[in-house]
């Protein structure tokens, strides 16, 4: 059987992986730090730690950034995706001052919000990062999955110590190991173990499939009815970002997180065929899941441009949660939310008009 070569163009982010060199050490490539920033202004701020405070508007900078009668800043990194952008609403509502970290200055006003404010830094240029550290009490670490991620963590990691970061959040996976078949798992679990030896109060988080990766299967849901993935009927307890982040934020706010590690699920189990019978009835119309083997769905992500890293480690993904490992629900939302999380009939409410034909 085969499928369509659309069905995997929302997992390829063409800016994200297109241009890659070495990072000096000649390991691990590294995307081109600037290739994303606009020219001039941030070029300056990734040379000079000062500029960077002029990199935006002023109202808009660190440097404009009160301080809790406590003395707590919150640094949240990640925040332009999915957990990051919902983090910051939930802090921003909370009152505690939280500074966004965004290698994107184009990206940077979208995210500042009340009590939030946006500094313009990148994991991958050390000398970007005292200048958004300064001050921080508190920090969420994450960035997209990169081959130069366990750097880019280990960079942040050491620049906290250095800024006297109190407590570290950081994002990791379900299923990071030492000695996993996928990369990305190995990678958090080298960050882990970094950030525990550091000497930095530290917690782990380490969230399921994201429903949200749904979203990236859109293209054919909503001009064919249908989805495919390698993934069997295997019942998964997807998660949703939102809730992701309600833990990431009571894990920065609250006092008895540290030395944590929490698993975080969605509230129930189910399969992708039940997944596109719900999100079919919101949309009103038919939606099939056709199961794919690993085989073609790996032919067609590298068809699409995807990096071979990445593709490799998409399936081991899949092959994981096909094997029914990702059933398990965990009590991490409920216990340091209060509430239950969303159903996977709530996302589909929610984003229900993401997977409707456009124009
Ligand atoms: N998706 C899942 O199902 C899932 C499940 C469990 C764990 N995870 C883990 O969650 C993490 C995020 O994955 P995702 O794809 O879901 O994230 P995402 O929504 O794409 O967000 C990634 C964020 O990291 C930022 N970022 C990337 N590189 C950076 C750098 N060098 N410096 C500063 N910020 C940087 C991005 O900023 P820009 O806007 O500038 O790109 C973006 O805000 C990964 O570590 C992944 O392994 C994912």
């Amino acid at each position: 059987m085969s499928f369509p070569t659309e069905a995997y163009r929302g997992l390829v982010n063409p800016v994200r992986y297109k241009k890659t060199t070495t990072n000096g050490s000649g390991e691990a490539p590294l995307i081109h730090a600037r290739a994303r920033l606009p020219r001039r202004r941030e070029q300056i701020a990734l040379r000079d730690d000062h500029d960077c405070l002029q990199a935006l508007p002023r109202r808009y900078c660190r440097a404009d950034c009160v301080f809790s009668r406590n003395g707590t800043m919150i640094l949240v990194t990640g925040s332009t995706g999915h957990t990051g952008r919902a983090l910051l609403e939930l802090l921003s509502r909370d009152g505690t001052p939280v500074r966004a970290l965004v290698r994107d200055a184009k990206k940077a006003v979208a995210v500042i919000k009340h009590n939030v404010k946006a500094v313009i830094a990148d994991l991958g240029v050390r000398s970007s990062l005292p200048a958004a550290l300064e001050g921080v009490t508190t920090a969420y670490l994450m960035t997209a999955a990169h081959p130069a991620q366990v750097e880019w963590h280990g960079n942040f990691i050491e620049a906290a110590r250095r800024a006297g970061v109190r407590h570290v959040v950081r994002h990791s996976v379900r299923g990071a190991d030492a000695a996993s078949n996928v990369k990305i798992c190995r990678w958090h679990a080298e960050s882990e173990r970094e950030l525990e030896r550091s000497g930095l109060g530290w917690t782990h988080l380490r969230p399921v499939y994201n429903m949200n990766n749904l979203l990236k299967l859109s293209t054919t849901i909503s001009t064919q009815g249908v989805f495919y993935a390698p993934m069997k009927d295997a019942p998964l307890a997807m998660v949703d970002a939102r809730d992701v982040a309600a833990v990431a934020a009571a894990a920065l706010t609250g006092d008895s997180h540290e030395g944590r590690a929490y698993l975080i699920t969605g509230p129930e189990a189910i399969g992708f065929a039940e997944a596109a019978r719900v999100l079919g009835n919101v949309l009103e119309r038919p939606l099939r899941y056709v199961d794919v083997s690993p085989g073609l769905a790996h032919e067609g992500m590298l068809n699409l441009g995807m990096p071979a890293w990445y593709a490799d480690d998409l399936i081991g993904f899949y092959d994981f949660y096909s094997s029914g490992a990702g059933a398990a629900v965990s009590d991490a939302v409920m216990r340091l939310t209060g509430e239950s999380g969303h159903r996977f009939s709530a996302f589909a409410n929610d984003y229900r008009s993401h997977f409707l034909p456009r124009g």
